[in-house]
């Protein structure tokens, strides 16, 4: 937070449509959740309205896999998370794997997406690029959420 060290980093993590229409692929990644001491601050499940998604991977409108990308993301139903930990934006990362579902398989095959990817788009999860884009794709999906507050009321008990 503001005027002092963090000791806890925010993330965005979304486990998309492929990957939430199984119900023993959506408890493994929860479990790798837990199970790596990332702490679920804020959870939702919804279906993405079209325009949304679009505003939110607005980075690469016109590259050849967006439509595609729009298409899948608001084809069905995807949960949410706020991930907090000492190095969220990194750890949920390495946990996801590489974006690519061959090179997912051959250089992390026990990641997120080396285990469950089925194709590029196709992919398991989302997770924030940096501490930036997680700021602004938390607002995106918890515009209620506050960051200043959360530290304010939870930082004595995760001490
Ligand atoms: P990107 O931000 O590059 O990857 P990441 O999700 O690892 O941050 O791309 C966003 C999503 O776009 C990616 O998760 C799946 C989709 N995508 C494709 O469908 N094909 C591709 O070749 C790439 C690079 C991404
Ligand atoms: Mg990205």
């Amino acid at each position: 937070g503001r005027g002092g060290p963090s000791l806890l980093q925010l993330t965005l993590a979304l486990i998309k449509p492929d990957a939430v229409a199984h119900p023993l692929i959506l408890e493994a990644i929860h479990q790798q959740i837990l199970s790596n001491q990332l702490l679920i601050v804020r959870t939702r499940d919804l279906v993405w309205r079209r325009e949304d998604c679009q505003q939110f991977y607005q980075e690469h409108a016109g590259r050849f896999f967006y439509q595609r990308l729009v298409e899948f993301m608001a084809s069905g139903p995807i949960r949410a998370y706020i991930l907090a930990h000492k190095d969220a934006v990194q750890l949920w990362r390495t946990l996801m794997g590489p974006t690519r579902v061959f090179r997912a398989r051959h250089v992390a095959p026990d990641s997120i997406r080396g285990s469950f990817g089925l194709t590029d788009t196709r992919n398991t999860t989302h997770g924030s690029d940096s501490v930036v884009s997680a700021r602004r794709e938390i607002a995106a999906f918890f515009p209620d959420f506050s960051e200043r507050h959360w530290y304010a009321e939870e930082e004595p008990r995760l001490r």
